[in-house]
């Protein structure tokens, strides 16, 4: 049955809600902090790509946090995406995040408390039914200050499953509309996450008339595994950042998880609105801001993730480039794969690249200077443009 939302009406229960969290999770990285200035363009970008939800921050944690979530709320319309502010559970939290998000079209508070023996035992320092209290008086309160309220398990996938869902049961009583469970230490494998999200699916009453949310860490590599797996038990909003960055490890990749739904919709047959020629853009545009770069092997974003060095891939992408590319470059954003000249390259990607320069050698002319290209490739890494030049000028001096 279709799902009637307070922000985005009834929803089709196909539509995945893509809840972005660069820049509060994302941000909590060491070194990743962003001023407002810089929140705001990735605000900007963030919203050209299309997410449904923007996290923009913990409007409690310090006074520039607040400014950049009310900013940011101030910029989009109704169109926009929705503006979210993290909340503990405490009074104090869920006001500042109300009064930040107070200028948004379209606002949400996103209110958490630890549900794991552990963490409530060494953390919180509370029994369980002291967290069950505040489950239900935190959600009730936000939910007098808007009418969009999501409520996270932090160290959900670590819950005691029948607390869990007594917790999940309290806070749509209390009005939640969104129920996130997150792997918050990245402990979980993904028949823990089909597990977990099923039994509260079946067990929990209310359940069908509100939102499951997904917010993997990347601990163990398989927070988009993970992800993927939440989808395919009924969750239909994830949270994820742009280049995986988020605490420790990171969160799920928005980037891989939405390029997995498009390249394996045959396998989970679900749509999100996410403008995928974007990503390239914004993944560089965060990269720049924040400094740090995303390893080269990177999925989708990495410099060398549609690049081809071996001779016998590079002749297959010569021939079709769907030998060896699952996804066009050109999806998400790069002009094109590239072909790598290095030492494991052939003689068709050699000629291949020479013919893009403007040469055409003659077979006698183009076998020596493929040769003295294979001497050359394996003093150096890769062979760039101009030693080809250089090799080749050579060539046609020596000729
Ligand atoms: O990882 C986590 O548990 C969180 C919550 C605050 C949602 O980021
Ligand atoms: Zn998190």
């Amino acid at each position: 049955m279709p799902i009637t939302h307070p922000s985005f009406g009834t929803l089709d229960p196909d539509r995945i809600i893509v809840f972005d969290t660069t820049l509060r999770d994302g941000e909590q990285s060491p070194g990743f902090s962003m001023n407002l200035e810089e929140k705001l363009r990735m605000a900007e970008a963030l919203a050209e790509l299309g997410v449904d939800v923007m996290e923009a921050g913990f409007p409690i944690a310090s006074v520039g946090d607040f400014e950049s979530v009310q900013a940011i709320a101030q910029k989009f319309s109704k169109d926009g995406p929705v503006v979210c502010g993290l909340a503990r559970t405490a009074a104090g939290d869920i006001a500042r995040a109300a009064e930040a998000i107070k200028p948004a079209a379209r606002g949400r508070i996103h209110t958490f408390v630890s549900t794991s023996p552990l963490h409530m035992r060494v953390k919180l320092r509370m029994e369980p039914e002291q967290v069950l209290e505040l489950v239900t008086s935190s959600v009730t309160m936000a939910r007098n200050l808007t009418a969009d309220v999501e409520w996270s398990a932090e160290d959900g996938t670590r819950t005691e499953p029948d607390f869990l869902c007594r917790c999940v049961e309290a806070a749509i009583k209390a009005g939640a509309t969104t129920i996130n469970v997150p792997d918050t230490v990245g402990y979980a494998v993904p028949e823990d996450i089909s597990r977990i999200f099923t039994m509260l699916r079946e067990r929990v009453p209310g359940a069908e008339r509100v939102i499951f949310s997904a917010h993997n860490h990347n601990d163990l590599g398989l927070a988009v595994a993970n992800t993927l797996a939440a989808i395919r038990a009924g969750v239909r909003q994830i949270e994820c950042t742009i280049n995986g960055i988020g605490e420790r490890a990171g969160n799920a990749s928005l980037e891989e998880i939405v390029m997995a739904l498009r390249t394996r919709h045959d396998a989970i047959p679900v749509e999100n609105g996410v403008k995928t020629p974007n990503i390239l853009r914004t993944s560089r545009l965060l990269a720049t801001i924040t400094g740090f770069d995303v390893q080269p092997n990177k999925a989708i974003v990495g410099r060398n993730a549609f690049a081809h060095e071996s001779g016998i891939h590079q002749d297959g992408v010569l021939k079709d480039k769907s030998t060896y590319e699952i996804m066009t470059p050109e999806s998400v954003g790069w002009s094109t794969s590239s072909l790598v000249l290095g030492k494991h390259s052939g003689r068709a990607a050699f000629r291949d690249k020479l013919k893009s320069m403007g040469y055409e050698l003659g077979d006698n002319a183009l076998n020596d200077a493929f040769k003295r290209f294979k001497d050359l490739a394996d003093r150096k890494k890769v062979v760039y443009d101009e030693d080809l030049v250089a090799l080749v000028d050579d060539e046609v001096v020596r000729a």
